[in-house]
């Protein structure tokens, strides 16, 4: 008789962007005239751009012709990429990262997700709270979280980092020991990054603990502010400590097109094991590598004509971001991030419940948003704002809400 993972049976109902879809469809079909305004998920909007679309053509007619044509390829990646990678997103910034320590992937989701093969099942994980779902989600499934408390809405051998408005989003070092370490900044939900100075202390940290730190730096591209490290390698001892995550979603609008990567260092050894040989040992059992097309538009992005035309989307976003922040905050509403990120975090008024400030949203200013309590229980009283919609649908609904 066959039985299934228990862990599974232990998730809370559904993943929370799931659930606000079904929310959204519901409203929808009992609404059909509203004009509904997404702002929920953080799904670019733009179009891929033309140097990508040109790469990717021709790399369709490239699998058209014998002499070009490309089968599996390398399961980490392309060198083509990987070499762009290194030399535009590391070395230029005078990061040392090889070619070797960088895995290109299907996007960052996959490889937080899958990041966890490698962890012993009792490793004691501590995320920041409010947090991306998808770090502890994908531990639990692996048996690393204990229970769900549904009360609570937390896990019981989760250890959460409150990181709120109080300590200036930047969660306080655990008085107990943690083994993994997630961290994200610019932060999905609050919008908020991280100094170098703060940085450096969970490096610290983690070398002092022999800890190792998750960091995912899907957002980094809309990183305006001085100080704030691009990557966690700025960060002196970091390529001891951290494995590093990075996405073309929202840099380069691959949210459909799918492409990430993901950095481990060869110094990064645990058990004396290097972790680098782990990953490789791990993505070439399970999976084929990201497909040729894809990677060369991923790669296009890297030539000056691409540079120059993903940072018109980028622009694009962040004048969104500073709508939404510029348009709440005057109209007394506390807005957190939304500067160096495309997501705003908006505290929800009289402190309502974010679900029920998140129903209202949705039902007299036809808007969807993201509640924050579905990003864990510090992110009750909340709710994410993305900046990935078009700009005047952007404007049309901070109108609607300061009106609401
Ligand atoms: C989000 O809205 O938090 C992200 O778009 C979801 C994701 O990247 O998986």
């Amino acid at each position: 008789m066959a039985h299934i993972n228990p862990n599974f049976k232990k998730l809370p109902g559904s993943y929370l962007f799931s659930e606000i879809a079904q929310r959204t469809e519901a409203y929808r079909t009992a609404h059909p005239e509203a004009r509904l305004i997404k702002m929920g998920i953080g799904d670019v909007t733009l179009p891929l751009v033309p140097s990508v679309i040109e790469a990717m053509h021709e790399a369709v007619d490239d699998l058209s012709r014998a002499e070009s044509f490309h089968g599996y390829g390398p399961e980490q990646g392309y060198a083509f990429l990987r070499d762009a990678i290194v030399e535009h997103d590391f070395a230029a910034r005078g990061i040392d990262i090889a070619s070797d320590e960088v895995f290109v992937s299907d996007g960052a989701k996959s490889d937080c997700g899958n990041i966890v093969d490698l962890l012993d099942i009792d490793n004691v994980i501590a995320v920041c709270d409010p947090v991306y779902p998808v770090y502890v989600d994908s531990n639990a499934m692996a048996g690393r979280a204990g229970d769900y408390d549904v009360e609570a809405g937390r896990w019981t051998r989760i250890h959460y980092m409150p990181t709120t408005a109080e300590n200036g989003f930047c969660p306080e070092l655990p008085e107990t020991p943690v083994d993994v370490i997630y961290l994200c900044s610019p932060n999905n939900p609050t919008g908020t990054v991280l100094s170098f100075e703060q940085l450096k202390r969970w490096v610290d940290y983690a070398n002092e603990h022999d800890a190792l730190i998750m960091f995912d730096a899907a957002y980094e591209r809309f990183i305006v502010e001085k100080d704030v490290p691009h990557s966690i390698y700025e960060v002196e001892g970091a390529k001891r400590c951290a494995i590093e995550f990075r996405s073309f979603s929202k840099t380069a609008g691959f949210t459909g097109a799918r492409c990430g990567y993901t950095v481990v260092p060869k110094e990064l050894v645990r058990d004396g094991v290097s972790l680098r040989d782990l990953w490789n040992r791990r993505q070439c059992t399970k999976f084929n590598g990201a497909s040729y097309v894809i990677q060369r538009g991923a790669a296009a992005i890297y030539t000056p004509q691409g540079e120059r035309e993903i940072e018109q989307s980028l622009a694009y976003y962040r004048a969104n971001a500073e709508t939404i922040r510029t348009g709440l905050s005057e109209a007394g509403y506390q807005v957190y991030g939304a500067v160096s990120s495309p997501y705003a975090w908006v505290k929800t008024p009289d402190d309502m419940g974010s679900w029920d400030f998140f129903d209202q949203l949705l039902d007299r200013a036809n808007v969807i948003t993201t509640p924050g309590a579905g990003f864990g229980p510090s992110g009750e009283g909340y709710v994410r704002l993305t900046a990935f919609g078009n700009a005047e649908d952007t404007a049309e609904a901070v109108r609607r809400i300061t009106q609401m």
